[in-house]
């Protein structure tokens, strides 16, 4: 019987983590558990019952969010209490609220009980802000993502450009710079299981990486692990 472990990869955003996760969760036949969707859905929430004003001044009202909360993943797609809201959680209005509802205690409590949950039998690649520091520190294998910010802003307006049919909507580059940069200083900088390399996680800087590259360079450090485990 084959031993399987858990992959955690974390980094600052738009640095290929979900790229590479998908990848490496797709080589190994393991499932790919993306993180920062579950609290974008969170989020989503937030904005739709009309609670941001109220959130802002009075934190601790996110309890009444989290109750009853259903967040799970179906194939690819992502279930926010029985409705898919894959599209929606990409919207601007979520990104621009998501590193505040995820910096709330009882928001970071809940997805952590539900995260570890859905990794309990092994064999997943989570991915992340706090996966190797905080949800699985006995993860067998941690990586941390990073890119320079320039690299990571042209990345993700060559991901817009794709996706949208309209040049016009497009942002500028300089806009979206910023907005990775505010959001890596939110999650750093936050209270409660920021965004940090743990001291036992393999750096990767991707970069001047191809997407294949890293999918590989992760994918034989889980070899290496697997094998390792298989003879000792
Ligand atoms: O847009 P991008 O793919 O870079 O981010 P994401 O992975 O979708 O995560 C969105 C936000 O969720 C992050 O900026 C964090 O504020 C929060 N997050 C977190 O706090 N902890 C995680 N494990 C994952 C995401
Ligand atoms: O999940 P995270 O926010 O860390 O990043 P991502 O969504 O996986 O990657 C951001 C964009 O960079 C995606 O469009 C990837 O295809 C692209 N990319 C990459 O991940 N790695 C490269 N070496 C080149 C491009």
């Amino acid at each position: 019987q084959e031993k399987r472990i858990i992959i955690a990869i974390d980094g600052p955003a738009a640095s290929g983590k979900s790229t590479t996760a998908r990848k490496v969760a797709d080589r190994l036949g393991y499932t790919y558990i993306d993180t920062g969707a579950m609290y974008r859905s969170v989020t989503l929430k937030a904005i739709e019952s009309g609670l941001m004003d109220t959130l802002r001044s009075s934190p601790e009202r996110v309890v009444d969010l989290l109750a009853g909360l259903s967040v799970c993943f179906s194939g690819d797609r992502i279930m926010l209490d029985g409705r898919d809201v894959t599209l929606a959680i990409r919207e601007n209005r979520v990104s621009r609220e998501v590193s505040f509802i995820s910096s709330l205690k009882p928001v970071r409590d809940t997805m952590r009980q539900m995260q570890q949950d859905m990794g309990r039998g092994r064999g997943v690649v989570m991915d992340g802000r706090d996966i190797g520091t905080v949800v699985f520190p006995d993860a067998e294998l941690k990586v941390f993502l990073t890119a320079d910010v320039r690299q990571r802003a042209m990345r993700r307006y060559a991901e817009l450009a794709v996706k949208s049919g309209d040049p016009s909507e497009l942002p500028c580059l300089e806009d979206l710079e910023r907005e990775i940069l505010d959001r890596d200083r939110a999650d750093a900088e936050r209270e409660h299981a920021p965004l940090k390399k743990h001291p036992d996680a393999r750096e990767l800087d991707t970069s001047s990486l191809t997407i294949d590259v890293q999918t590989d360079m992760v994918c034989s450090m889980a070899e290496d692990i697997l094998k390792k485990k298989q003879n000792g």
